[in-house]
């Protein structure tokens, strides 16, 4: 049955929190078609079985923005992000257009990041010069690995050579780029990650991202679960990782990113900072703020019932408003990914409640020694840092945040 659409919001009476400005703002689009699902895979992707319907997708987007306009008026977009599904089965003429689209309708930062998902195996060659001439200024390449055994066990439809050569262009032609890798993959070995490990590096990538091979219920391998590394050898997977990657020069800024200096990712980073982004396209979810409330967004999942949809004026298939009480749980589900720590201070700008609402349960995460608070003078200066404990067991901290937390 189709979602309920729910009645718009009220955006503008007096609610239980206040935000003392709007945070900043990106915008998310999702491309949502691949040549083939992969096993593993639970976003939004589709098989395109065929010629991609571009143009009338691009012009859904854009009935999309111009509905979504007046909830972001007069806000400027740091970062735009396009996603997938495999965005680089797109024609550069399309993404040239898609920009200019979103450039006519949002006002962009100058030196706004702009990344596109590319996978190897997508495009021929001089492909990836054509996006950057259409003004992506970032490419995040999904390898997930350069091994050919591994590649055909998480069924994708590239090989190491591919991933090579696709990896090889990027680093040409972009001064700003990401490698997308995977491990605890079907029957990976240590050595054979640290194969993997080597090859990525040897392109000294500006920024990687490395996650843990996960088994999503309804995928594929959620009902033909494969053979996978035990949790020991996923531990040492990971130290090895941090290792490597540090001896690289990238510092590991996040869970599973890792950079150079001067190359964080802007789009991603105002995630985790909880910051406000605009999700347009099949299935993208989006969070607003506004003075008194928080709103999180979803559009049509199904790409043809999106389309249809959005030209009919009702992108949005289901909007919530955000309750206050969950709020210091999804702020650190966010924030605490962030090695570095944050500002107690964010949670007044980003959630619109006094740092009390946090207290109980950062009290009983220090006396754990899982996070440490840097600084006197009270909440307007204090840093909060994930210890190396708490950073291990992050999920086990974002707990105490959760409303009905035991106390401590
Ligand atoms: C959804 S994909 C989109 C990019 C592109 N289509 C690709 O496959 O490379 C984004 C990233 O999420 C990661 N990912 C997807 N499913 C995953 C899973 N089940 N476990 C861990 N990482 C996953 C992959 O590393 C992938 O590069
Ligand atoms: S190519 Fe990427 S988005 Fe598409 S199915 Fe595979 S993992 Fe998912």
């Amino acid at each position: 049955m189709a979602p309920a659409v729910a009645a718009p919001l009220r955006l503008h009476r007096a609610g239980d929190l206040a935000l003392p400005a709007p945070p900043p703002l990106t915008l998310y689009v999702h491309l949502p078609w691949c040549l083939k699902k992969c096993p593993y895979c639970d976003f939004n992707s589709h098989e395109s079985g065929g010629a991609l319907p571009q143009q009338a997708y691009l012009d859904a987007l854009m009935a999309d923005l111009e509905l979504a306009l007046p909830q972001v008026w007069g806000r400027r977009v740091s970062s735009v992000f396009i996603g997938g599904g495999t965005p680089s089965l797109f024609e550069p003429d399309a993404i040239e257009q898609l920009l200019a689209g979103v450039r006519a309708r949002l006002p962009l930062q100058p030196d706004a990041e702009i990344t596109l998902e590319a996978n190897p195996g997508t495009f021929e060659r001089d492909r990836f010069r054509a996006y950057r001439a259409a003004g992506v200024t970032r490419l995040s390449v999904g390898v997930q690995s350069f091994d050919d055994d591994a590649l055909k066990a998480i069924g994708r439809v590239h090989d190491g050579a591919q991933a090579r050569a696709a990896v090889a262009e990027a680093a040409e032609v972009f001064d700003t780029w990401n490698l997308d890798l995977m491990y605890a993959l079907p029957g990976q070995t240590l050595d054979a990650l640290e194969a993997d490990l080597a090859t990525a590096l040897s392109f000294a990538p500006p920024h990687l991202s490395i996650y843990h091979l996960t088994l999503e219920p309804n995928t594929w391998f959620a009902t033909h679960p494969p053979e996978l590394p035990d949790d020991d050898l996923a531990s040492d997977m990971l130290d090895l990782l941090v290792e490597r990657t540090a001896g690289a020069g990238l510092q590991r800024y996040e869970v599973s990113a890792f950079a150079r200096p001067g190359h964080r990712c802007v789009h991603n980073l105002n995630y985790w900072a909880f910051g406000d982004y605009l999700g347009i396209g099949a299935g993208a979810h989006g969070k607003l703020s506004f003075a008194h409330r928080i709103v999180r967004e979803v559009r049509w999942r199904d790409p043809a019932t999106y389309m249809a949809k959005a030209l009919q004026g009702q992108a949005v298939s289901n909007q919530n408003e955000v309750d206050a009480a969950a709020l210091p749980f999804e702020f650190m589900l966010n924030a605490l990914r962030l090695r570095d720590g944050f500002p107690l201070s964010l949670f007044l700008e980003r959630a619109g409640l006094s740092a009390t609402a946090l207290q109980p349960g950062l009290d009983e995460a220090v006396a754990r020694g899982w996070l440490q608070v840097e600084g006197e003078g009270g909440p307007a200066s204090q840093i909060i840092r994930p210890t190396a404990r708490g950073f291990d067991f992050l999920s086990d901290v974002q707990q105490l945040f959760l409303k009905d937390a035991p106390a401590a």
